[in-house]
């Protein structure tokens, strides 16, 4: 299947779950509030791939990510790492919660799929 259309009617807030998409994970975080001001206040000067909050998602409470580290392609691990985002354990790359890298080997941010709202609680990615 090359597109996937994923409910997020049930995802609790400040949990991620995780999608098949094209063979690969896709991550899917619901933000607090909290927690989308704390990555809006970043300062983009600080980041290794400077991108602004707002250019990673659609709607704030919605972050959506292909889940492959993109130093070699392991697979993160959610809500870890110091900056309680993911955390990949191959080699200790630490991606903040909308998916920018913050510390380690990755070169790059976490890639954010093509999708679209089809409904306030339902996407469709691909
Ligand atoms: Fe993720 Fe190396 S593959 S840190």
């Amino acid at each position: 299947l090359s597109s996937v259309e994923v409910d997020l009617s049930g995802i609790p807030e400040s949990t991620a779950v995780v999608v098949k998409w094209r063979g690969k994970p896709l991550f899917i975080r619901h933000r607090s509030a909290e927690e989308i001001s704390q990555s809006q206040a970043v300062e983009l000067s600080t980041l290794p791939d400077p991108q602004a909050d707002n250019a990673r998602s659609k709607v704030p409470e919605w972050i959506i990510l292909v889940g492959v580290c993109t130093h070699l392609g392991c697979i993160p691990i959610s809500g870890g790492g110091d900056y309680n985002g993911w955390y990949c354990p191959c080699h200790g790359s630490h991606y903040d919660n909308a998916g920018r890298i913050r510390k380690g080997p990755a070169p790059m941010n976490l890639i954010v799929p093509p999708y679209k709202f089809i409904t306030s609680d339902k996407i469709i990615v691909g």
